[in-house]
């Protein structure tokens, strides 16, 4: 195993140690998560008693395929913890998410939960958010629009795109993906964008991560709000 997706599991492990039976647990999306997943999976199969809420059509294919039982947000009364993973974290906890395309449920899943926990490998970790083009869902009626007005303020937005065609989400909608390198006013940057009509979600989670689990070497490090 590449030393990369090593720490991938080495957080993903630990990050299962924070459920319990009888917790409902939101199920984030990506590689990392996926790890997180098996692990779940392998787990119940041993007598652990939780239900899952996926972030993703991909997740909870996964979790369909491990024996996970699920429930859809609106059946949970509280989400007890959500386990993610991100593309980047700085070290004030921020993070940019949505490099495989769930920002949207995986922010809302976040909001709905008591605890969120990050789950990281080393390289994902920067000093300041940008390196990672920045994710943003856009309604497919305004995203023309809203290219040209993010274009006009410096963000070269990219309309992400999938076996040559448009990339569309779990929720029907585009994602424009942003750079926001020269970007000091980070907070600033989300209300902004969140005042345009046809922004749905951005990829910026701000505040939101109570712990974040990086997988380093042969160890992981937690940080914690
Ligand atoms: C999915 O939309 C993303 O937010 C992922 O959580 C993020 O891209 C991390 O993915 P990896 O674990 O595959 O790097």
């Amino acid at each position: 195993m590449a030393d990369i997706d090593h720490e991938k599991k080495l957080a993903a492990l630990e990050a299962v140690k924070y459920v319990k039976s009888g917790m409902k647990v939101g199920l984030g999306t990506g590689s990392t998560a996926n790890l997180m997943i098996q692990e779940l999976g392998r787990q119940i199969a041993e007598g652990l008693r939780i239900t899952g809420i996926p972030s993703s059509e991909k997740t909870r294919k996964l979790a369909i395929d491990l024996g996970i039982p699920l429930i859809s947000l609106e059946k949970a009364d509280r989400i007890d913890l959500t386990i993610d993973g991100t593309d980047e974290f700085d070290p004030y906890m921020q993070l940019i998410k949505g490099g495989g395309g769930a920002l949207l449920r995986e922010k809302i899943l976040a909001y709905n939960s008591d605890l969120v926990i990050i789950i990281a490998d080393s390289q994902k970790q920067v000093k300041r958010l940008g390196t990672f083009k920045l994710p943003v869902e856009t309604i497919p009626f305004a995203t023309y629009k809203i290219e040209i007005l993010l274009n006009k303020m410096g963000l070269q937005p990219k309309l992400r795109q999938k076996d040559g065609e448009h990339f569309i989400t779990d929720e029907g909608n585009y994602i424009l993906d942003l750079n926001i390198k020269t970007i000091t006013n980070i907070p600033l940057l989300e209300t902004t964008l969140k005042q345009i009509p046809g922004i749905v979600e951005t990829g910026l989670f701000l505040d939101i991560a109570d712990f974040i689990i990086v997988g380093k070497g042969k160890s992981t490090l937690t940080l914690k709000k």
